[in-house]
């Protein structure tokens, strides 16, 4: 299984570091076959080897260059990072369109990154029934045959609100998304130390994109002990 904790705007360079450091330790007791990755901010990333993967929440898809404030490849380079998070619902929502998301698609594929590409819809959209017809949107002209890409299902509704999308609405999704791709997939969205079973046991799902309940280094390793 993967366990994906993407840590937003938390954690300062020296709470990271102390994160970083139980968690390693705490990953010399769990199974082989699961992969663990965090997404902390770009401030704290780490140069030293690491028992998980490290991956960055947001890049410019660009080497180096006249970007201000962007951060590209030459940057994740410095710390071994090729994990990269694209077209998370807090990013679209700041005005990365689907345009942007390509581009970083395909910068990404292009150095052999790993991707998870983040969909979801909104609470309307699912009342409306149009949860596939929005999903088939956010992945048009995606290469969903690439061979290191994750998808994560982050219904919009259930982010930061403690309250998961149903399990039968995810494993709809997730048996919709696994007719389109063979790529690897996750929920995201208010997953926690009560529901996760349940989301990991859904056919289809091969792991977790976790934000709240990963905050704290403990509770993100319970996660993952189970
Ligand atoms: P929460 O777990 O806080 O709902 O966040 C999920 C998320 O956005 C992970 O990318």
């Amino acid at each position: 299984m993967i366990f994906a904790a993407n840590l937003k705007c938390n954690h300062t360079r020296a709470s990271f570091a102390l994160y970083a450091k139980a968690l390693n330790e705490a990953l010399k007791y769990t199974k082989n076959e699961d992969e663990i990755i965090v997404f902390p901010p770009s401030i704290a990333f780490l140069g030293e080897k690491l028992d998980f993967i490290q991956g960055t929440q947001n890049f410019y898809p660009c080497v180096n260059g006249a970007f201000t404030g962007e951060l590209g490849k030459m940057h994740l380079d410095e710390f071994g990072i090729n994990c990269v998070l694209i077209g998370h619902s807090e990013r679209r929502a700041l005005g990365e369109d689907h345009e942007l998301l390509k581009a970083k698609f395909e910068f990404a594929k292009e150095h052999d990154f790993k991707i998870i590409f983040c969909v979801g819809e909104e609470l309307e959209c699912k009342k409306q029934g149009k949860t596939k017809e929005f999903l088939n949107k956010q992945l048009e002209n995606l290469d969903l045959n690439y061979q290191n890409l994750i998808i994560a299902y982050e219904p919009i509704y259930s982010i930061g609100t403690g309250l998961s999308a149903e399990i039968k609405d995810i494993e709809s999704v997730l048996t919709f998304l696994s007719s389109k791709t063979k790529a690897k997939l996750l929920y995201g969205g208010s997953v926690n130390e009560d529901n996760i079973k349940a989301i990991l046991d859904i056919e289809h799902c091969g792991g977790v994109l976790v934000g709240s309940a990963a905050l704290d280094v403990r509770k993100f390793i319970n996660l993952i002990k189970g």
